[in-house]
């Protein structure tokens, strides 16, 4: 009992205890009872002396699983002044809290301050959780970020052949893990990959901020991701994942820093973000060509509402490039799209095989777009020139309603593949307002079929009008990931 209790005290606690142990061999009953006052006193600047592992007032927080045990940053020598490298303090902070996956798992808290880290991996049944006034500030030090493999369904990493350096927090093979916070940040400090990018200097792929793979049950929320080098979430060969109720900043100029891109999961929901970037903001994905053809995992079962994003150079949501595993039943609802390139836009080219089928949009808000809706069948781009140009993608069944979009230059631009036409596309109570200095052709369809109902302007003649007019498809059942409940969890007590 005695040892049990000592297990659970603090450095300094034991200390006294130990004293008191000592002492109390020398001294009578009544005596202790003066020294119990003293050590009393005593242990008020014990509390002052270990300030740094100060425990944060209790929290709760929504999350799909609870934790039982509970450490700090700072329990592991975690520093969080901006300049000290707290590396070294994550991966071992996480390898103890691995320890407690079989025993009601374990959540790292990470206090306010700044903790400058590079990559770290999360393990399962583990919950990072980065409080209000706390920022993760990425590493710019190429060493603190390791190398690993091309994804297989990619054949090479995005920027260069070869390998990729690890997201800043990266999970691979893992089971139940969630990664939220008060709000707290996580800071890329991008600007030093966007110009290695941009100046051709890059051996390997710059790292994503987030990064999970070949794992289920995923919950990623409530944090604000700011300037990533790349990608700012990407879940890949993975199911049952949650994002929801991040905030996603970066530069609109900067390269290619699309805020959540699902690539070969199942059972996904996305709510509740607001994103503002230099790429798509949600860029739906299943591998590359040859490689993503023969890997052969979909992205399926998707469901995004209400996401704000705005990206003047890019889609508030994209299908592909990159869809050779193939992309089917996505549901995107209650989207608004502010100063974006289009808003869904599905991006493919001869190569890629695979499909994009039965995909339902339905109310969306646009303003100020070049293009609302937009299918760029001759996208291009390729891994090497091992791809096969007979591999033709299957687009079909994509239905579109309930949209208004004002101050838009091209109502539709849709160009499917000369022999291998994109079909049963359906636009239904679609309300478009054109810029008025815009001279342009509202339409321009080539290679594709369809129907429309209640759109204005006028649709282009490959996508009539319906009589009598009907709405165009959206499903009424839920996935199953729309039913997962969020529980209440409380941190900062139960420390190991
Ligand atoms: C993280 O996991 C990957 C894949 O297992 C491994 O290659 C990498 O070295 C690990 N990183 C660290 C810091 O342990
Ligand atoms: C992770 O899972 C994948 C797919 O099941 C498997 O191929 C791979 O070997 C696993 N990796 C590790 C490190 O267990
Ligand atoms: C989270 O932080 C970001 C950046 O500081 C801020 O713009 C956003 O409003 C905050 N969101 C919430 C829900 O507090
Ligand atoms: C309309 O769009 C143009 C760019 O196409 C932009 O410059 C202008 O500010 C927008 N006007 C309004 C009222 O939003
Ligand atoms: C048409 O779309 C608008 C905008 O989303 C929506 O408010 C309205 O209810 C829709 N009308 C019908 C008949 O569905
Ligand atoms: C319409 O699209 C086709 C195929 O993308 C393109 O070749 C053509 O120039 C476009 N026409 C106009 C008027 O923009």
């Amino acid at each position: 009992m005695f040892l049990f209790l000592l297990t659970k005290l603090e450095c300094l606690r034991l200390i006294f205890l130990l004293i008191l142990v000592v002492i109390s061999q020398f001294l009578q009953v009544v005596e202790i009872v003066s020294v119990i006052f003293v050590l009393g006193l005593l242990s008020l600047k014990a509390v002052e002396c270990r300030n740094q592992h100060r425990r944060p007032e209790l929290f709760q927080y929504p999350a799909i699983n609870c934790r039982k045990h509970s450490a700090l940053l700072t329990d592991f020598g975690g520093k969080g002044d901006g300049k000290t490298s707290n590396t070294a303090a994550f991966r071992s902070a996480i390898l103890r809290l691995s320890q407690f996956a079989s025993d009601g798992g374990a959540q790292l808290i990470v206090p306010p301050g700044k903790w400058l880290t590079g990559s770290f991996n999360l393990t399962s049944h583990f919950t990072l959780y980065i409080q209000k006034d706390a920022t993760l500030l990425a590493s710019q030090d190429e060493s603190e970020w390791p190398l690993i493999v091309p994804l297989p369904s990619y054949g090479r990493g995005r920027d260069a052949p070869g390998g990729r350096f690890s997201s800043l927090i990266f999970g691979t093979n893992l089971t139940d893990v969630v990664i939220t916070g008060g709000n707290g940040t996580i800071n890329g400090q991008g600007a030093y990959w966007w110009t290695k990018f941009k100046s051709n200097k890059l051996k390997s792929t710059r790292p994503y901020l987030i990064e999970i793979m070949y794992s289920d049950q995923v919950q990623i929320s409530d944090l604000t991701l700011i300037d990533s080098p790349s990608w700012n979430v990407h879940p890949v060969y993975s199911r049952d994942v949650i994002i929801k109720g991040l905030t996603i900043l970066a530069p609109t100029q900067s390269p290619n820093t699309d805020g959540i891109n699902p690539d070969s999961c199942s059972n996904i929901r996305i709510e509740d973000n607001y994103i503002v970037s230099g790429d798509d903001c949600i860029a739906v994905k299943s591998g590359w060509d040859q490689y993503g053809i023969k890997f052969g995992m979909p992205t399926q079962h998707l469901s995004i509402r209400r996401l704000t994003c705005i990206s003047p150079y890019s889609a508030a949501i994209a299908l592909g490039s990159e869809m050779s595993g193939g992309i089917q039943d996505v549901r995107a609802e209650d989207i608004t799209a502010i100063n974006t390139e289009s808003g869904v836009r599905i991006k493919t080219a001869p190569g890629r095989g695979a499909f994009v089928k039965d995909i339902y949009v339905k109310g969306v808000r646009m303003n100020t777009m070049k293009y609302v809706f937009w299918m760029s069948g001759a996208y291009g781009s390729h891994p090497d020139n091992g791809y096969d140009p007979k591999a033709l993608p299957v687009i079909r069944n994509i239905n579109y309603r309930d949209m208004v979009a004002q101050n838009v230059t091209i109502a539709g631009n849709l160009a499917g593949i000369n022999g291998d036409p994109f079909t049963e596309i359906c636009i239904s109570n679609a309300t478009i307002e054109m810029r008025k200095e815009s001279k342009k052709l509202p339409w321009n369809c080539t290679d594709i079929s369809g129907v429309t109902s209640r759109v204005s302007p006028q649709p282009c003649g490959l996508l009539p009008d319906q009589k009598p007019s009907s709405d165009c498809a959206f499903p009424n059942d839920r996935l199953a990931i729309d039913d997962v409940p969020l529980k209440i969890c409380s941190g900062g007590s139960s420390y190991i």
